[in-house]
């Protein structure tokens, strides 16, 4: 059995606000796992972060609790909570770096913040300098660098005190693709060689997609759906998974094929390792059709590649329609469009 190493059980947040009460974590109850990138996706308002901070107890439960490494940590204080607090690094979406201090005294400041020596300090730092790749600027501030850069800095500042737990906040919000992808693959090397739990949140599916195995979709408080990235992908159980991830799946049809509305055109969906080749051209060997492929899409979701294609069939009205039958049971789905 998987290794629990976050346990959310019946958690409730409750901000009282002008007079009322704001529900932000309804009830929420969800295990993450040792080693995993576990994503939590969700439009503005919906309790992530508000979630996320009761890992290191940032944001206190208001009914329910909170273990890590099985240890019920809603009521730690003091010596207890720094301790825990030590072992989960955070970053955030924008940077939080402290601008009057150069990238090593931003690093540093984490070290003395839980009493670490100057001799471990001076050994640590340069560390997680290389590690971000950010040596060469050990001695610049804040303001010279790069959105990417900073990231960088903050992941060092981070990871200053050896963490087991990385919890992210949005952390490519404000980066452009490029930077955000980078950061995504330094976060993912992270998680695969120091074997550090990240817990990442998003707005945005198509961050989930690059680095999680498993994502929790959050709504109005509450976890609406968990599953691996994959299949939330393939198959979305909820009305609003469903409109996150069309916006990554579905495309445009182009012009040409939109405007010519005498074609039969079937949207193909497939998943896996199921090879869409073989399936087409079984199709066309078995049912005398004529199929030509217009459109295609793949996308690769943790490595297992995901497509959309779509085709004109033609022939026999008969054979279209047992040609289209078949298909189905060969692929993921089939839509006539
Ligand atoms: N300190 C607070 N006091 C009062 N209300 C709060 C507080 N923090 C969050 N909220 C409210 O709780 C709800 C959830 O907020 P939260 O910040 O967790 O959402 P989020 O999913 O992280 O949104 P975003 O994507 O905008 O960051 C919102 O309605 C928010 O206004
Ligand atoms: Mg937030």
């Amino acid at each position: 059995m998987a290794d629990i190493i976050i346990s959310f059980k019946n958690l409730n947040v409750v901000f009282p606000y002008k007079g009322k009460d704001i529900k932000a974590v309804e009830n929420t109850s969800l295990n993450i796992y040792r080693g995993e990138v576990f994503g939590i996706v969700g439009t503005s308002g919906a309790g992530k972060s508000t979630l996320l901070r009761t890992i290191n107890l940032l944001q206190r439960p208001t009914q329910g609790e909170v273990f890590v490494n099985g240890e019920n940590i809603s009521g730690l204080k003091g010596n207890a909570l720094r301790k825990l607090r030590t072992g989960i690094g955070m970053i955030f979406q924008q940077f939080s770096l402290i601008n009057t201090k150069t990238v090593y005294d931003n690093v540093a400041f984490a070290m003395e913040a839980v009493g670490k020596s100057k001799m471990e300090i001076q050994q640590r730092v340069p560390e997680v300098l290389e590690l971000v790749g950010l040596s060469d600027r050990a001695k610049s501030y804040p303001a010279k660098l790069s959105g990417g850069e900073k990231q960088r800095v903050g992941i060092a500042r981070a990871l200053a005190n050896n963490p087991y737990i990385l919890l992210c906040d949005e952390p490519t919000s404000a980066l452009d693709l490029e930077n955000t992808n980078a950061i995504l693959k330094l976060l993912k090397e992270i998680n695969e060689n120091l074997g550090i739990t990240i817990v990442i949140i998003s707005h945005e599916m198509d961050v989930i997609k690059k680095i999680c195995n498993r994502v929790a979709v959050m709504s109005g408080g509450k976890i609406i759906e968990t599953n691996e990235v994959f299949n939330v992908f393939t198959a979305p159980q909820e009305p609003f998974t469903q409109s996150l991830v069309n916006h990554t799946l579905n495309f445009e049809l182009p012009e040409r094929i939109r405007q010519n509305t005498d074609l039969k055109l079937l949207k193909i969906v497939y998943s896996g390792e199921k090879a869409e080749e073989a399936v087409i051209s079984d199709t066309i060997k078995n049912l005398e059709v004529e199929i030509n492929i217009l459109h295609g899409k793949i996308e690769y979701i943790t490595n297992k590649p995901f497509g959309v294609l779509i085709v004109q069939i033609t022939g026999n009205p008969e054979k279209v329609k047992e040609a289209q039958n078949y298909l189905t049971t060969r692929v993921y789905k089939v839509e006539e469009l």
